[in-house]
């Protein structure tokens, strides 16, 4: 890898855990597992068809559509008091456990959050899970009211960091959304704590780790080698 002048995460699923929300679940199914699988991919989905149809609704208004469709889908019945609860898991993720070490121990590199998310469902995550210090940049795409993997989202990195994507590192746990980031430039950094194979989009990961704790000693070998 070239040397790094700042490194770019994404949020959900890569520093914060959405299938926390599995707990949120419990008081509807006995089943929260799905629940939270079904919820998570058709969040996804309604991103990639809203940025297509070029209607932008922001994540919360997402997150919530794709609930709704969640709960129909598997038969499931949800007060507006549970509805509400299950919402408001999305504003207290906890972050991976590894994740407020490996951050701190990348201080002195530029850190910054590069999302979907609102900008409100990013502030509140970034506080309940202890993370909030460590960023230069709170990035999300409402800025530009389309998704990832829009070019027009991973270029807001670009412009924050005031660096080439080239020079920027982008670590994300979604495959498609390494894809999307290394078509558009970025050096990339595939969390692959699942062990799932890489997407089939033709593009693929510059390195690949277990856990965010394998990135403080990439971007020191990055700085090593380039030096
Ligand atoms: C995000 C989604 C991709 O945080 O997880 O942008």
């Amino acid at each position: 890898m070239a040397q790094i002048q700042g490194i770019l995460f994404d949020a959900y699923g890569t520093l914060f855990d959405v299938h926390s929300v599995v707990e949120a679940g419990r008081a509807l199914t006995d089943d929260p597992q799905t629940l939270s699988l079904t919820w998570r991919q058709k969040q996804l989905e309604y991103t990639w068809l809203r940025a297509l149809m070029g209607r932008y609704e922001d994540f919360w208004q997402v997150t919530q559509a794709a609930l709704r469709y969640a709960l129909r889908r598997l038969g499931l019945r949800a007060s507006e008091a549970e509805f509400a609860r299950l919402m408001e898991a999305y504003l207290s993720l906890r972050a991976f456990p590894e994740a407020k070490a490996a951050l701190e121990r990348l201080r002195g590199t530029p850190l910054a959050i590069l999302s979907n998310g609102s900008p409100r469902m990013l502030a509140a995550a970034a506080a309940s899970s202890g993370l909030a210090g460590v960023f230069a940049h709170v990035l999300s795409v409402d800025a530009v009211k389309t998704y990832k993997p829009s070019p027009k989202v991973y270029e807001l990195g670009v412009q924050a960091m005031g660096a080439p994507a080239g020079q920027l590192l982008f670590v994300s746990a979604n495959a498609w959304d390494v894809a999307g980031a290394k078509a558009f430039g970025y050096q990339v950094c595939w969390c692959n704590r699942a062990n799932a194979p890489m997407e089939e989009l033709g593009v693929a990961p510059d390195v690949t780790v277990g856990g965010l704790d394998e990135i403080p000693a990439l971007v020191r070998r990055a700085s090593a080698g380039s030096a």
